[in-house]
């Protein structure tokens, strides 16, 4: 096999200027038939922009791409589709109100004398459908009711259920469970072995290195490297992604525990959250592991007045009378945030500068005798950009035109300025890069040790035990053990998060 002559897709000096940034200079990148090419890169490095000019949704300001050999020059995303190039977006793409089937043959529904041939149509999802492992899923429900991960699955059976030769995946494991990455990886070996280039965007590095055949490395918009995946240790990816090593140093907070920010008792909600009980405390960073579908978001959605309780208490502060928190409005005026791991859902207002944004829950403080203080709400955005390093061109810039991850960043922003005392985050960084996934720990700790109680769910467990203080496990909807540093370990840990699952154990407490 001569080296050139199975090249794809080839990328020349292309540039992208948008208005006031330089998202892309000089790329220069080359796609084999067959070949899974990661693209790796921070927070605004330009991956995303790089793979939207290949899949036809935006054009470069210079430079060239061929398809086998020709010219390849789309103008809209159809035009790119017609030549077998296609990408699975980053942002879910899903019309909620559709149903699952019709989502993944939205452009091709069969029909049977000009009505659409829903017997037809569902059988042919259900077949697509199961190959990314949603046999289970009914296809005539509507996409809006299933989760973030299964909704991103749907996506992927969309991509997938079409003949291309050159498939974009714009991080599609950002919130798939292990098991679901398996099943994607299955399909993209499927697709490799019929000859489809496959561009392969990740913040997780380890995923990258174990699917990818070559990575290439983008920084500040230009290619920093392209290797084989094989000569990379991801400390070389995260070396060449940020320009320094990142110190393993402890990041856990180091204040002495404070008061009794938050007892739960004997929350329950159905089989979701059975019987759960803990307490936080300020100055600390309480963990929340588990599975998925172990109850960890539910419990936090019940904390939060998104859920109603079925039964149990929550007492705030160290009061002695149960609070009653029967909305997120409610939540919030007693002190509590909830970053959720939906962005969309987060209520972003994806028009309006990150300005308006930030200061969108707590207009009061930036307002005077009613009237939005604009120098005042810019200066307050300007200190977040700056101490959550968010990649804008300035505070003006709408938040729609920023990189997934720095709109994550928004998000923590804006709950930031809140200024409640119990802060929950369900999964804050998903999407993020490395370095900044680190600066977002060190924010955490800071929190923590200015008197806050930190609740942080999160699917890395990894991530838990770099930061937090003790880790509450849940496992089928209870508690399944509480472990404190530096009493634990990732086996003890997963013991926990598994106990409830192995058949004959259903005692379900050992909160230790
Ligand atoms: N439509 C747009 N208008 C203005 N700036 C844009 C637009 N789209 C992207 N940018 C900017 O281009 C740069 C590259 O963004 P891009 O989305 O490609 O990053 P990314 O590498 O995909 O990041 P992430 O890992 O966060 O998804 C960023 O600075 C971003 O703010
Ligand atoms: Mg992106």
């Amino acid at each position: 096999m001569s080296p050139t002559s199975d090249v794809l897709l080839t990328v020349r000096g292309i540039d992208k200027i948008f208005p006031g940034v330089r998202a892309l200079s000089g790329i220069d990148v080359d796609l084999r038939a067959g070949e899974v090419h990661a693209l790796v890169g921070e927070n605004g490095a330009g991956k995303s922009t790089l793979t939207r000019i290949i899949a036809g949704l935006e054009t470069p300001n210079a430079g060239s791409m061929t398809l086998d050999g020709a010219a390849h020059r789309p103008t809209s995303r159809r035009e790119a589709e017609a030549q077998g190039v296609r990408m699975v977006m980053q942002e879910l793409n899903l019309i909620s109100s559709l149903t699952v089937a019709e989502n993944i043959f939205i452009d091709r529904l069969p029909s049977r004398l000009g009505f659409i041939d829903y017997a037809t149509l569902n059988e042919k999802a259900k077949e697509a459908a199961g190959r990314v492992g949603l046999a289970n899923v009914d296809p005539s429900l509507p996409v809006g009711s299933l989760g973030v991960g299964q909704q991103q699955m749907v996506e992927i059976a969309m991509g997938l259920s079409r003949r291309c030769r050159v498939l974009v995946l714009d991080e599609p494991t950002a919130s798939l469970t292990d098991s679901e990455v398996t099943l994607l990886f299955a399909q993209i070996r499927r697709l490799q072995a019929e000859g489809v280039g496959v561009i392969y965007i990740s913040h997780r590095i380890e995923e990258v290195l174990a699917i990818a055949d070559r990575v290439t490395v983008l920084r500040d918009g230009c290619v920093v490297a392209t290797r084989q995946a094989g000569d990379l240790k991801p400390d070389d990816v995260i070396y060449l992604m940020v320009g320094r090593d990142l110190e393993q140093e402890e990041l856990a907070p180091r204040s002495a525990r404070g008061d009794l920010a938050l007892r739960a008792v004997s929350l329950s909600d159905g089989d979701k959250v059975r019987d759960v009980s803990f307490e936080a405390y300020r100055g600390e960073i309480l963990g929340v592991a588990g599975l998925m579908g172990s109850g960890r978001t539910e419990t936090m959605r019940l904390i939060f007045g998104a859920d109603p309780l079925e039964a149990g208490q929550l007492y705030l502060h160290g009061e002695q009378t149960p609070a009653t928190i029967r909305t997120p409005r409610e939540a919030v005026r007693r002190g509590i945030a909830l970053l959720t791991e939906d962005r969309k859902e987060q209520g972003l207002l994806l028009s309006l500068p990150v300005r308006a944004n930030v200061s969108l829950t707590h207009l009061a403080e930036v307002s005077t005798l009613g009237w939005v203080d604009v120098p005042r709400e810019r200066s307050v955005a300007r200190n977040y950009v700056e101490s959550l390093a968010i990649r804008c061109a300035s505070c003006e810039q709408t938040v729609g035109n920023l990189s997934g991850g720095n709109q994550q960043k928004v998000v923590i922003a804006k709950w930031l300025f809140r200024d409640c005392d119990i802060l929950i985050f369900d999964e804050p960084t998903r999407g993020i890069d490395v370095g900044a996934k680190f600066e977002i720990y060190r924010m955490l700790a800071d929190l923590a040790e200015k008197g806050k109680a930190i609740l942080f769910v999160s699917s890395d467990l990894k991530e838990l035990m770099a930061i937090c203080n003790r880790i509450m496990v849940l496992s089928a909807g209870r508690v399944a053990g509480t472990f404190a540093r530096p009493d634990w370990s990732e086996e003890t840990i997963m013991a926990a998060a598994f106990s409830e699952y192995i058949s004959g154990e259903s005692s379900g407490n050992g909160i230790g």
